[in-house]
């Protein structure tokens, strides 16, 4: 029996932080030992709205790469590897951008997003082909499964149309992946929206204790409780949201003791400060040995490539096989 495969990616676009850790990467670390499993770094996707960064982008690859291996993926388990490391991605890119109708890619929310967000006038080629690039990572692998988030819902839906069409065309070729949503605590930011980059409100895996006890202080609570006296709201707090991601046995004490005005702020937070970095320490200390021995990581990549390389080379083959290229 073969084990099913999976592919994730993740864009290099700066480094990881716990709403990464605890919603992708933990979950990923918990597959690599059921799945025939590949993660990918997408450097070529974060090219559509980075362009003209290549040295951060450059750096990000590497800390995102250290973040992965620090959480737990282990190159004996699993392929870790850069997209651009691996050319055939871009050939699969080409030959089923010929198959892709420009109003499938028109229609996808995040492309409509980005350019709203990014208040981008003239969208690059690439840009609108982002899916079609991400087709191409999962459909190179054949990959049974592919776990994401649910804002990547209609990137896998055109990923399996584009997938039912080339098999119709050509003839079968690869197999329709499905979305694997993982069911998590959402970990909110330090002003109690969502964690994000782009809010300015993330706590990094690269943060040190003391950032993180100082991120902690400086997180906003329920704006109803000023003296630890008042009765707190621990369902509208950021900080118990925390606690029940890292300090999961104590979360029925405090939320009473929270309520009752038992247990001031200050408090509840050194206490969820020393769970955190309880449970953040192990990953800081894999994170500093990568750090200090870049010649370990490069040769990681390599290996990751080469593993990643074997199977995408033997797909196009078969691809060029069906479109009678060679
Ligand atoms: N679009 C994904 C994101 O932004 C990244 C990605 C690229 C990806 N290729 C992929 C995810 C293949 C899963 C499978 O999160």
């Amino acid at each position: 029996m073969t084990k099913p495969r999976i592919l994730s990616g993740m864009q290099p676009t700066g480094q990881l932080h716990l709403g990464n850790l605890e919603g992708a990467l933990r979950n990923w670390v918990r597959l690599q030992e059921e799945y025939d499993s590949f993660f990918c770094i997408v450097d070529w996707h974060s090219l559509t709205t980075l362009y003209d960064k290549p040295e951060e982008m450059r750096e990000n690859t590497r800390q995102v790469a250290i973040d992965f291996l620090s959480a737990g993926l282990d190159p004996d388990r699993c392929a870790i590897f850069v997209q651009s490391h691996v050319k055939e991605h871009a050939e699969l890119h080409l030959l089923l951008s010929m198959i892709t109708p420009v109003p499938w890619l028109e229609r996808v929310p995040t492309y409509k997003e980005k350019l709203e967000n990014l208040h981008i006038e003239s969208p690059s080629y690439g840009l609108l082909g982002y899916p079609v690039l991400q087709a191409a990572d999962i459909l190179i692998y054949k990959a049974n499964v592919v776990p994401v988030g649910k804002d990547q819902l209609p990137h896998l839906e055109l990923t399996r149309e584009i997938c039912r069409r080339f098999n119709f065309i050509y003839g079968d070729t690869f197999p329709e992946p499905e979305a694997k949503l993982t069911e998590y605590a959402v970990v909110p930011g330090l002003d109690g929206r969502k964690m994000s980059k782009s809010y300015d409100n993330a706590i990094y895996i690269s943060d040190t204790a003391e950032v993180t006890a100082q991120k902690v202080r400086s997180m906003f609570t329920d704006p109803l409780k000023i003296y630890r006296k008042d009765p707190g709201h621990p369902e509208t707090c950021p900080v118990f949201a925390l606690h029940s991601v890292y300090n999961k046995d104590q979360t029925g004490e405090i939320e009473q003791d929270c309520r009752a005005g038992a247990l001031g702020c200050v408090d509840c937070k050194k206490r969820l400060t020393a769970r955190m970095n309880e449970a953040l320490t192990p990953i800081r200390d894999r994170r500093a040995q990568l750090e200090e021995n870049p010649g370990e990581l490069d040769e990681i990549l390599t290996a990751g490539a080469e593993k990643a390389r074997k199977v995408a080379a033997d797909t196009m083959a078969e691809v060029r096989a069906a479109m009678k290229l060679e």
